[in-house]
């Protein structure tokens, strides 16, 4: 039996660059991962077969998991290997539809446990490709910490990961990704380059960096969804420093001076949503690392 904790990520620039011929989004962003997430746990069966549970009810187990769907990619990589079969299990923490790349780590997290599961072999560059076949997120959770994205957001920089403390908002909906790229409109968006917003955040000052968010998704997004808008303004009202909506949302973060202003942004009642705070978290706090054995105690 191994694990792997899936912490998540925030993007707390996000520029839509243009419309592509593909009918993806030209990006530049910047990816953060950031504490908590789900926990995957997995074992080899005799069996070929591929069976995921998770504790989350509403979650689909089926062939649209990007846990299966990892797992998928991986025997077709290795057609000669066709009797690898495992055992999977999902405890899922990380809101679905909030834009903070859930079901993005568990594919990367499927990624990586069952290479070292199935004894594969592959090195990163081959993890990359295949996390890259999964979607536009889950090359960034192979190195986490934080890096700049472009392309679909799959072409990665690392940079520094900023100290920062975060109060989370999650309104009751959840968003759908391609909804949110198609509410986008190039007209509405603006604010720093990420020429001019990288050595803010390479300052690392939280003040500073919470003035300088961007996520061009957030006009599009709010025009259709008050709550977006209510839930920056909940956290601003309650002392955040700056709060913007991560990638497509619905999750809407806003950053704390440290850890003790967070609880108290936190504790301020009213929110339109479920509230929690969350840390920055750097590449090797965030590596997606198997490790044997179960969990005493889940972890949430
Ligand atoms: O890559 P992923 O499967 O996560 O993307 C889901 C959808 O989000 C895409 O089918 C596309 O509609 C939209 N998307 C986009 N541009 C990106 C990333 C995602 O338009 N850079």
């Amino acid at each position: 039996m191994l694990r792997v904790s899936c912490p998540p990520k925030l993007n707390l620039f996000l520029r839509v660059v243009a419309r592509r011929p593909d009918g993806y989004h030209e990006l530049e962003t910047l990816f953060q991962s950031v504490s908590g997430g789900d926990l995957l746990m997995g074992e080899a069966t005799s069996a070929p077969r591929l069976d995921l549970v998770c504790d989350d009810p509403d979650l689909p187990v089926d062939g649209s998991n990007l846990v299966l769907r990892a797992a998928e990619l991986l025997r077709r990589e290795f057609p000669e290997r066709s009797h690898l079969g495992a055992q999977l299990e999902l405890l899922k923490r990380t809101p679905v539809g909030a834009g903070m790349g859930g079901g993005s780590v568990d594919g990367a997290a499927a990624l990586v446990l069952l290479n070292d599961l199935w004894h594969l072999g592959m090195d990163a560059a081959g993890l990359h490709r295949l996390a890259a076949d999964l979607g536009s997120d889950p090359p960034f959770f192979l190195q986490g910490g934080a890096a700049v994205g472009r392309g679909r957001g799959e072409v990665l920089e690392p940079v520094e990961s900023a100290n920062l403390w975060l109060v989370l908002v999650k309104p009751s909906l959840a968003i759908s990704t391609p909804w949110a790229f198609r509410q986008w409109r190039a007209e509405r968006c603006g604010g720093l380059s990420l020429d001019q917003f990288l050595p803010i955040w390479r300052r690392g000052c939280p003040r500073e960096i919470a003035l300088s968010l961007r996520n061009d998704l957030e006009p599009g997004v709010a025009v259709e969804t008050p709550v977006i808008a209510a839930a920056r303004e909940w956290l601003l009202g309650a002392g955040a420093l700056g709060a913007r909506m991560t990638g497509s949302g619905s999750v809407v973060f806003g950053i704390a001076e440290d850890r003790d202003h967070a609880s108290r942004i936190a504790a301020v009642g009213s929110a339109p949503g479920s509230v929690w705070i969350t840390r920055t978290l750097n590449a090797a706090e965030a590596a997606l690392v198997p490790t044997p054995g179960a969990p005493e105690v889940a972890t949430a």
